[in-house]
């Protein structure tokens, strides 16, 4: 006997990255950032009073939109807040897929994308990238009602070109919402946001985890025209954000200089640990995001990310058919990435 509906009973959860008690361990597998937030961020919490821990917070979260907004030349009715950036996911698949409608996007990605689908009963239609992971043609003719694209991509780190994305925005015009997963733009060269200006279908996502390193925090907006972001609302829960959360987002966000000078140190790394993998063998497909895809064909990458483990390094792997050649790395700091190529260069030396 089950109390559950067929559909939650039969699927699986979402299964999170491994996260280690030991604040030791060198934690490349879930994509946070490894510097912290702006020193604002705490300020803004430190200032927090028992006054407004004792009211409801502002349902819309204003003080964040009105800083998202001046700060992405937008209005705030563009702008929706969210408890992180998995809570406009799960919104979307609730708002616009059911039995008979729904959801497409290509694969490999964001393994959330089929939990969501499960769990709302809506078909899921999965439609394989290519080797370089291009835009997939066949993605217009599902027939889904929701369509997200994750970019830069999740696991692989690649990007489509904005130009692409407007296309298949136009494509999917009073057929389908294209939700533009954005959780790590921060760390690429061009952003979508510009097409919720032209296209009524479009919703961008963004997470303050990553870029911000607010990972702990639970904080993400979405940005639409605002007919989408009204109808969003519906199914947002009234007080989603909490103050804390909203006065720290907003601190982080106000903190431009800050969180510029942190991507650029992160994309500094990602440079030198792209060429360290490649010198050791690995091919690396070409990241715009905080971590790197790292194929490796002389040794099982299961084993290599056991060993890892066996070191107190924790990457991340997936044992599915199509990706179970590869390792997706967190781009860490100078130090943590020594220690993985350091401890990469002794497995790949003992099993030579
Ligand atoms: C592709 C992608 N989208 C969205 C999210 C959601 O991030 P958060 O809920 O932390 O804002 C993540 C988190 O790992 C992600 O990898």
């Amino acid at each position: 006997m089950s109390y559950f509906r067929e559909n939650i009973e039969k699927m699986a959860g979402y299964e999170p990255g491994f996260q280690p008690k030991d604040p030791e361990v060198v934690k490349l597998n879930t994509n946070e950032n490894p510097y912290p937030a702006s020193p604002e961020v705490l300020r803004a919490i430190k200032n927090i009073t028992a006054e407004q821990l004792r009211r409801y917070p502002a349902p819309a979260a204003d003080a964040f939109r009105d800083a998202a907004a001046e700060i992405l030349g937008l209005s705030a009715e563009n702008i929706i807040c969210v408890n992180g950036g998995d809570e406009l996911l799960n919104m979307a698949v609730r708002a616009f897929c059911d039995e008979n409608h729904p959801l497409a996007y290509p694969v490999p990605t964001y393994s959330l994308y089929p939990v969501l689908a499960k769990m709302q009963n809506c078909p899921a239609i999965e439609i394989p990238f290519d080797n370089e992971f291009n835009l997939p043609a066949k993605l217009v003719s599902a027939e889904a009602v929701l369509t997200i694209v994750c970019n830069p991509n999740a696991p692989s780190g690649t990007v489509i070109p904005k130009e692409e994305l407007a296309q298949l925005a136009e494509e999917l015009k009073g057929k389908s919402v294209l939700l533009i997963d954005e959780a790590y733009v921060d760390f690429a060269e061009e952003t979508c946001v510009e097409l919720v200006k032209k296209y009524e279908n479009v919703i961008i996502l963004r997470s303050m985890s990553k870029g911000y390193s607010l990972a702990g925090l639970r904080f993400g907006f979405g940005i639409a025209n605002e007919s989408l972001i009204k109808g969003l609302n519906k199914v947002k829960d009234s007080y989603n954000a909490d103050a804390i959360a909203i006065a720290a987002a907003t601190a982080a966000i106000k903190d431009q200089g800050y969180f510029k000078k942190n991507i650029e140190k992160i994309k500094k790394e990602r440079k030198r640990l792209t060429g360290q993998l490649t010198d050791l063998g690995f091919e690396v497909y070409p990241s715009r995001a905080n971590f790197l895809f790292a194929k490796y064909t002389k040794q099982r990458a299961m084993d290599i990310y056991e060993k890892l483990k066996g070191k107190n390094i924790y990457v991340r792997y997936w044992a599915y058919p199509d990706i179970k050649d590869k390792l997706r790395i967190t781009v860490g700091t100078a130090e943590q990435n020594d220690k993985l190529i350091n401890a990469l260069k002794e497995i790949i030396s003992q099993a030579g």
